[in-house]
């Protein structure tokens, strides 16, 4: 069917900007890391991506490596752009990264010129795009100079294969580096992609203030855990769930009698606050101005739903405050 956006999509979102730049986001954007591989049903997808859209999420997160196979999220992705979205795309930011393992031989992984510049390549014509909008080296790479990293992040830009540069995975004091090298040519980071959820706080421990301090956004992305912070695991593993699947990430010895009980008491929270855990969760990590967005996936449509909801509640009493604190010190 032909697909017509809601005429009060951005009615129902909050845009934040994105450090100090001029790039807004919306305070939910959506990945495509998991749920739109070639072993996806792909109307399951356009029905997630269609209503992301008409909910106001204009951020939709890629990365050369998502599937499985490898390349098959943004083939995906591209081909319901094409029937769907080709009349928005001016109101879309599209990001994907390069720097896991995408190809065999030397070139195929990491920071070097080579690599980071055939990927995009490959990317944007996977998703039949002229551009990006954002651009992530995904994760730090111990052997190549940092400066050859970056300024192939500034040619690219420059080039207009992106239009904003941004790191992922590095931890503060590389990334307070890298931040120097990409203002030196001009090109300033805009973005870092952490992971961060209740579940592994280790950007408490100096990122965020790096983040502030240089004026870069912050879009935390697994805010869910991968799903361990919704009720999802609270009797059992799901037979759809992300543990289920062969090609998940998630593991089962992830799903500790532990990590359930303290699921649990979580949920006893929010079910107080008049929210599900997922919304909680979410709500946990916005209520702080340094997180631009949480980065989050889906595997239907009612999830997303769920999920987008968490805007109704992001404040918090410092009494429950405390009580989710107890329950995720005692881990
Ligand atoms: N930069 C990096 O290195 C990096 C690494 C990882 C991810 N990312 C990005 O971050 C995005 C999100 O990561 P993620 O998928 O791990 O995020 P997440 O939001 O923590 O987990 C998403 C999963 O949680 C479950 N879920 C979501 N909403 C739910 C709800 N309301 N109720 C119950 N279950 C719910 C679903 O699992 P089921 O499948 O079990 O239903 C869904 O697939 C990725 O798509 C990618 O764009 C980046």
């Amino acid at each position: 069917m032909t697909y017509t956006a809601n005429s009060h999509r951005y009615q129902e979102m909050e845009y934040r900007r994105c450090g100090k730049s001029g790039l807004k986001l919306p305070v939910l954007s959506l990945g495509l890391w998991h749920n739109f591989g070639h072993v996806d049903q792909l109307e399951n997808c356009r029905q997630i991506l269609r209503l992301a859209f008409d909910s106001g999420v204009t951020h939709f997160d890629l990365a050369n490596n998502y599937g499985p196979p490898p390349g098959s999220a943004e083939e995906n992705f591209g081909r319901l752009l094409k029937q769907d979205f080709k009349a928005h795309r001016d109101e879309l930011i599209v990001s994907t990264k390069a720097g896991y393992y995408m190809w065999e031989g030397p070139y195929g992984e990491w920071g070097s010129k080579k690599y980071l510049v055939a990927s995009l390549d490959q990317s944007l014509q996977r998703m039949g795009l002229e551009y990006v909008d954002i651009f992530y080296h995904h994760r730090p790479d111990p052997d190549t100079p940092l400066e050859e990293t970056m300024a192939t992040l500034d040619l690219v830009v420059r080039q207009g294969k992106a239009l904003y540069a941004g790191i992922s995975n590095y931890q503060h004091p590389e990334a307070a580096k890298a931040f120097a090298i990409l203002k030196e040519l001009g090109t300033p980071c805009v973005i870092h992609q952490p992971r961060y959820s209740m579940f592994d706080r280790w950007v408490e421990n100096g990122l965020l203030h790096t983040l502030e301090a240089n004026g870069v956004g912050c879009i935390p992305y697994s805010p869910l855990a991968q799903g361990l912070l919704t009720n999802k695991y609270i009797n059992g593993i799901p037979a759809d769930s992300r543990v289920a699947k062969p090609h998940g990430f998630l593991k089962e010895n992830q799903v500790t009698p532990e990590r359930v009980a303290q699921i649990k008491a979580l949920n006893e929270i929010a079910l107080k606050r008049n929210q599900t855990l997922a919304q909680m969760a979410l709500a946990w990590l916005l209520k702080d101005h340094r997180v631009t967005s949480v980065l989050i996936g889906a595997s239907k449509p009612e999830q997303l739903a769920d999920s987008l909801q968490c805007r109704k509640n992001i404040v918090f009493a410092d009494e429950e405050l405390s009580a989710i604190e107890t329950i995720l010190q005692a881990h």
